[in-house]
């Protein structure tokens, strides 16, 4: 039921670890399933993502995405990395099962979590970026679990 680029980045995730010093740093969590992601981002002085990095404490779709997403925001701009959306990353992934797409919000608020830390580090407003929520699961409607 899983793709094999699923599989692969479950097995074998990309950029695990932390960014020391790093530029922004999101975590974010969703408390219906107890699963928590932290996401480092290290952006140069051209607003460039040079590196990211992440620690999940979560399931094997969350773990895939949230390596998927590292993957796909490093040698970004800001602006191009708020494109990647958790939709953006699920077909990276060649998709999810449907119970499993809320697993891939995580990867999407995580980074827009770090981008946030990152604006408010340097006292700037990214245009299009919204405070992001430290628990998804906030919100939602109960049914969909
Ligand atoms: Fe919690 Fe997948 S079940 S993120």
């Amino acid at each position: 039921m899983y793709s094999e680029k699923v599989m692969d980045h479950f097995t074998n995730p990309r950029n695990v670890g932390e960014i020391e010093g790093a530029s922004g740093v999101g975590t974010v969590g969703n408390a219906k399933c107890g699963d928590i992601m932290r996401m480092y981002l290290d952006i140069d002085d051209n607003g460039i993502i040079q590196d990211c990095k992440f620690k999940t404490f979560g399931c094997g779709a969350a773990i895939a995405t949230s390596s998927m997403a590292t993957e796909l925001v490093k040698g970004k701009t800001i602006q191009e990395a708020l494109q990647v959306t958790n939709k953006a990353v699920m077909e990276a992934l060649d998709g999810l099962p449907p119970v499993k797409v809320h697993c891939s919000l995580l990867a999407e608020e995580a980074i827009h979590a770090a981008l946030w830390d990152y604006a408010e580090k340097h006292g700037i407003k990214i245009e299009g970026l919204q405070k992001p929520k430290a628990d998804i699961s906030e919100g939602e409607e109960d049914e969909e679990y």
